[in-house]
């Protein structure tokens, strides 16, 4: 059988929504305020879940310190207080949140634990809310 364990962080960053792709003009209706050259911050919510066995010995599916771990080394030292725009991985893909979530995805895919990433889920304000899965 098989169990899943999720977890929520929180971390602040700012973006600003430019493809080198559009023109201009069309960075701008594609954008809208999200392309305003001076960026802005959220409050991202992000939530991990790993699926898995649950240990005979330790009753879990992921030791929680463990995880904490991982996610701090791999996204919230990263990210959090930064301009994505200036992150090496953004330099050719824009700061969505979409490919934030895709990122954040792929940053801790190889480096769990124990246990297998399901989805990551990235809450971008109070109405925006974005998942990746492994599937599809
Ligand atoms: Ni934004």
């Amino acid at each position: 059988m098989k169990a899943y364990f999720g977890r929520r962080y929180m971390l602040s960053a700012s973006h600003r929504l430019n493809t080198p792709a559009l023109t201009v003009e069309e960075n701008r209706a594609a954008y809208g305020k999200c392309n305003n050259e001076h960026g802005h911050g959220h409050n991202y919510f992000v939530e991990v879940l790993v699926g898995g066995a649950v240990d005979a010995e330790t009753g879990m599916v992921v030791d929680l310190m463990a995880l904490d771990k991982t996610v701090r080394a791999q996204v919230l030292d990263r990210f959090d207080h930064a301009d994505l725009n200036l992150d090496a991985i953004f330099a050719d893909r824009v700061p969505t949140t979409e490919n934030f979530c895709k990122t954040i995805f792929e940053l801790l895919q190889d480096t769990l634990p124990a246990g297998e990433l399901e989805r990551v889920r990235v809450e971008e304000t109070e109405n925006n809310f974005f998942e990746c899965s492994a599937k599809g």
